[in-house]
């Protein structure tokens, strides 16, 4: 099922409740937060007492992406603060499938991260531990980017691993997406979209989340 996961990242912070109405007005049933560390990332952004704030005003599920070192330290954390979803480098933790299994453990959805040019062998040994794989088209730390097209062969290469070894994981997909590019990524075989400029950069985030589903709906 194609799910629009708005990065709230672009969103206006002064008007974060109202920007995530909005979105979920669109269609949204995802909400992306992007969890940078200046470690890991060059960027700073937002920590857990923001994820239960936004816990207390939404039904929508929240979807952590963490973009710190040592992600096996705070990732349960997030559970524990409201997240559905944790995502961890792979790039990040040489403990991936202890880090992954916490995550489970503790009731979240457990998401494997990876950026363009860190190959999918790296993961593949921990696909059975994880429920979804975040596939990086920019290099994280910044919303705006342009989408790194050979994403396009990585996203039908990791597809193609997933349904050839019978698995369930779902991919989604993080950086430079908007409703130019979204069908091209969706018949690749995502399902989860994350769109932050493209969903807030306008200013009319129902209207751009209608466009994104309008534009992705196509019969795979
Ligand atoms: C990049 C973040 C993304 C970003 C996406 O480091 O992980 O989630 O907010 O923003 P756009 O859609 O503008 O590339
Ligand atoms: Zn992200």
């Amino acid at each position: 099922m194609l799910e629009i996961a708005p990065s709230i990242l672009s969103s206006d912070f002064t008007r974060l409740a109202e920007e995530i109405r909005a979105v979920q007005a669109g269609g949204a049933t995802v909400l992306h937060v992007d969890v940078m560390d200046g470690h890991f990332v060059p960027n700073i952004t937002i920590g857990i007492p923001v994820v239960e704030s936004i816990r207390k005003i939404t039904d929508l599920t929240i979807d952590t992406h963490l973009m710190i070192e040592e992600p096996s330290r705070f990732a349960v954390k997030f559970v524990e603060a409201g997240a559905d979803m944790v995502s961890v480098h792979v790039e990040a933790d040489v403990h991936l499938q202890r880090t992954l299994t916490a995550i489970r453990e503790a009731g979240g959805q457990a998401g494997i991260a990876i950026n363009p040019a860190t190959s999918l062998t790296s993961l593949e040994e921990a696909l059975p531990f994880a429920d979804f794989v975040l596939l990086m088209s920019v290099n994280p730390g910044f919303g705006g980017q342009k989408f790194i097209h050979t994403s396009i062969d990585k996203l039908r290469r990791m597809r193609r691993i997933i349904d050839d070894r019978g698995l369930k994981t779902r991919i989604e997909i993080d950086g430079g997406i908007d409703a130019s590019n979204i069908a091209e990524i969706v018949e690749s075989g995502a399902e989860i979209i994350v769109s932050g400029t493209g969903v807030f950069g306008k200013g009319k985030p129902t209207e751009a989340v209608k466009e994104l589903l309008d534009a992705g709906t196509v019969w795979v």
